[in-house]
């Protein structure tokens, strides 16, 4: 019987070596380079390890996204199932604030009215969700046409007339003299982008010194949408926060904040679909300029402010 060969201790040091650069470099996750540059046990140790690892990555992946679909179906079927009842109820309320189903005296139409703005509230809500889920499962779709840009804000500008009437928020809408400026948009998913940025403007700002400032402007071939505010502003480290779901970080102002943290970034994943790009640049305490751009036609976005 042939007695095996004992490694010298050269040998061993050398195993040891590799065996030592291989757990370097898997643990920085640079030990690509390492395979095939040598073919020691160490390296196909490795290999096995690394098979494994992979095998249970891309697992875990299937598992995720199975849940994360079962999430978006579940969703959209909550809040279908509750937009329907909802409509009832809104329905109803209004048949008797219109008094058609017969007289109501102060007391109960003023019960009403409260009722039906929280119907209104629910309602908004249960629309976010179902546009969340609908863009979790890539069902959320643009139908483009040639609009007039102006025209578009300066129509959902007035939809806000009277609640900043209310508030005595002033409400100013600038844009170029000469110019007309029509981009293809979906009429009705930009003119939603719109109404939650007014809507927060006029959330955020301070009731009988707000103002708000709408523009539309050109930049290089693109159309610009610029709200401002003089709310109560966004601190730098929640700039990019404001626009994640649910997230409510910037502006607990001098209004309970209410909403869902959901209207932002619904709102940029549809400028995104439209091919543009949002952002906000604000300064706490002093006020927020949100804005927006469309593509007129298929050009370079400009660069990251
Ligand atoms: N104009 C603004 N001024 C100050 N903070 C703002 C403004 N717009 C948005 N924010 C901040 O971003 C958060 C997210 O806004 P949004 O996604 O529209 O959700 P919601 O309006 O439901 O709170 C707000 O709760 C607020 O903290
Ligand atoms: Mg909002």
């Amino acid at each position: 019987m042939s007695e095996e060969r004992r490694p010298s201790y050269e040998e061993v040091v050398r195993e040891l070596e590799e065996l030592k650069a291989v757990l370097a470099a898997l643990q920085s996750g640079q030990a690509d380079t390492l395979l095939g540059s040598s073919d020691s046990s160490a390296v196909e140790i490795y290999r096995v390890i690394s098979e494994q690892q992979e095998a249970e990555r891309t697992e875990l992946i299937r598992r995720l996204e199975h849940l994360s679909r079962i999430k978006s179906d579940f969703l959209a079927l909550v809040s279908h199932e509750l937009r329907t009842p909802l409509a009832i109820l809104q329905e109803a309320v209004n048949l008797i604030l219109d008094g058609l189903v017969g007289r109501c005296d102060e007391g109960v139409k003023a019960c009403l009215v409260m009722a039906q703005s929280n119907i209104l509230r629910l309602g908004a809500i249960v629309n976010d969700l179902l546009d969340m889920a609908a863009l979790e499962a890539g069902r959320l779709k643009v139908t483009k046409e040639k609009e007039n840009i102006q025209l578009l804000v300066e129509d959902s500008l007035k939809t806000f007339q009277s609640s900043a009437g209310e508030k005595q928020v002033r409400l100013s809408f600038e844009t170029g003299k000469d110019a007309v400026y029509y981009a293809p948009v979906d009429r009705n998913r930009i003119l939603q982008v719109l109404t939650n940025l007014f809507g927060n403007a006029l959330k955020f700002v301070r009731p009988g010194e707000g103002i708000i400032q709408a523009r539309v402007l050109r930049e290089n071939g693109w159309i610009r949408i610029e709200i401002e505010d003089n709310g109560c502003g966004i601190r730098k480290e929640d700039k990019e926060k404001v626009f994640q779901r649910f997230e409510q970080a910037g502006g607990r102002g001098p209004a309970p904040a209410g909403g869902t943290g959901l209207g932002l970034a619904i709102a940029k994943e549809i400028v995104e679909l439209h091919g543009g790009r949002m952002g906000v640049s604000s300064e706490y305490g002093k006020g927020s300029t949100f804005f927006f751009l469309l593509p007129t036609a298929s050009r370079e976005l400009p660069d990251r402010q």
